[in-house]
Parts: C-alpha cells; structure tokens; sequence
C-alpha cells in the first residue's frame, strides 16, 4: 500500500487486491471482515465508514492483519474471533476453528428426544475445543448439566476463556479427560463429539492453512480417521442411560463404517446425516435400553 491518506473503501480493494496476489481465497471478504474487526461493526455494516479517512494506527493494524493472510494464517486467528450459532468466541492456534457444519449437530442435539424429555439432562462434549458446542447448548437448552472434555490443556484453557467470554462460565464445567470413560455407569443423557478423525495421511496434504496452524491433535483421526470413535464408542457404551442419545460429526466418507461400528457396539436407531451441502456429516444412534 503506499503512504498518501486513503477512505477505508479504497484500502479494503487494495487490500482485496494484495491476498488475491497472494492466492488467497474470498480475498474482498478477508479484507472486509479485517477492516470491519478494526472499525469494530459488521462486515455488512462497512459501507457506513466507507468515506473515513481511517487514522494512521488502523491503517497499520490492518496492514498487518494483512501480512499475516497473505503469509497462510487463517483469518479467523488473525482476527480472534469467530461467530458459531449465536455466540461469538474466542479463537486461536490452542484449538480448531470451529466450523459452520458443525452448527447442525448442535442442532441435532436440540431436536433430539433425550433433550426434549429429561428435565435436566447431562450433556457431555468430548474433544470441546474452543467451548463451541457445550457453549451454545448451555446457552440455547433452558436446563442440564453441561461439560466440555478435552485432552488438550491448551484447548480446555481457550475453551474457559470462551465460558466466560459468553457468560456461561457458572453452566458449563471444563475438565481434562481422554474420552469420557470416567462418568459413572448408565448416567449420561446425551454425548455429542466432533473428533479428529482426518486420516493421518489426508492431514499430511492439507492445504497449508489448516496443517500449519491447526492444532494437528484437532485433525489426525489415525490411520484411517477412526481412532477416537474406536474408544469413544466404549465409552459410550459405558457411560450413556438407556435410550440415552449418541450425536457425532463424522468424514463425508466414514457413513458406511460408522454405521457398522455403531451397530456392532449395540446401538440401536442409527442413523447417518447429511450435511447441508448433501454430504454424510453426522451419526446418531440411541444407547440400546
Ligand atoms: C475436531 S476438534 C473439535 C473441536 C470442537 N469441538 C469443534 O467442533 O470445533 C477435536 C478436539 O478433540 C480433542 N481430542 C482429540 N483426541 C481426544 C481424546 N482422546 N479425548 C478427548 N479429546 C480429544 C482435540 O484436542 C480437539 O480439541
């Protein structure tokens, strides 16, 4: 950019214009939503500064909100936040950036039976991350115990931060946890996960901006992107009530073997779920009563 005073409409399309250089997808939109964290509004809510001679501290934050897009950093870790459903969160490089398919399994959770019937029922998240599911069904379902596991300490910090950020820090309880073998026989009504479960392989060639500043302990799944199921589904056996209810997001290419591991673990009403672009995304199943 050179230094002569410009509008913020013209450093957004200089902006736009240096990441397309870079080769870096949707590059009006990331220049829009840096300008817009900056200017602290909507990205839709730009056009009202379009004309303002941003002062010389803007230009520079942006600048290098910029450097660092073009150098591969997801925009979202620039940015330090994300919206998920309703909430806005925090994230950084300790956990995933949650995703936008990841919003229908929490709606998957809120349309289940198992929430609908229990007055409080008791919600576990395994593999939290950034707080984003327990977060928003703490915040959306009126009653239940809620809490988020993680093995990741770094992932369980951020996700705190996130319970406080959002207001729910006295709903949502965080702890350290490989699966979720540690809850008592036969008391949980519903487990919901998003696990790693990218093969190994697969995360080996993913396109840099996710495989270098994306916890790889957020992705690798394992040889064939199955390993946590493998155990969490014992867990589950476990620890679900009867008629207890089993919500997981899966690889578009898992359905078949999921189906089948479920079924082979006993689980009953099992059913694979398409996201909203027509892909298997997700697993429900009921523990067996
Ligand atoms: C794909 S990320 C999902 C994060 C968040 N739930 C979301 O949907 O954005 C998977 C998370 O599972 C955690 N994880 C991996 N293996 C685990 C295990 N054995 N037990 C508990 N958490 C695990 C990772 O640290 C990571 O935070």
């Amino acid at each position: 950019m050179d230094e002569a005073p410009k509008k913020l409409d013209e450093l957004i399309a200089l902006g736009d214009a240096f990441l397309a250089r870079s080769k870096i997808p949707n590059a009006r939109v990331v220049s829009e939503l840096l300008a817009a964290r900056l200017f602290k509004c909507g990205r839709l809510e730009l056009y009202r500064y379009a004309s303002t001679v941003p002062d010389a501290r803007i230009v520079d934050a942006l600048r290098r909100g910029l450097q660092r897009v073009a150098k591969g950093e997801p925009v979202q870790y620039v940015l330090g936040q994300w919206d998920f459903r309703k909430l806005t969160l925090k994230v950084d490089r300790r956990a995933l950036i949650p995703r936008p398919e990841t919003e229908q399994l929490v709606d998957l959770v809120l349309k289940s039976p198992q929430v609908k019937s229990a007055a409080k029922p008791l919600v576990v998240d395994v593999g939290t991350g950034a707080g984003c599911i327990i977060l928003s069904l703490a915040g959306e379902l009126r009653d239940g115990v809620f809490v988020g596991l993680d093995i990741s300490p770094e992932a369980l910090s951020l996700a705190k931060e996130n319970a406080a950020f959002v207001g729910l820090q006295e709903r949502v309880l965080f702890a350290d946890s490989d699966g979720c073998g540690e809850f008592d026989p036969a008391s949980v009504d519903v487990l919901v996960s998003n696990p790693p479960y990218i093969p190994s392989h697969v995360v080996d060639g993913l396109e840099p901006h996710i495989r270098e500043h994306e916890p790889r302990l957020a992705l690798d799944g394992g040889a064939d992107g199955l390993d946590v199921y493998r155990t969490l589904l014992l867990d589950a056996v476990m620890v679900l009530k009867p008629g207890g209810g089993l919500f997981l997001e899966i690889g578009n290419d898992q359905g078949p073997a999921m189906r089948e591991m479920l079924e082979e673990y006993g689980f009953t009403e099992v059913e694979i779920v398409k996201d909203y672009s027509g892909k298997d995304r997700f697993a429900v199943a009921t523990q067996s009563v």
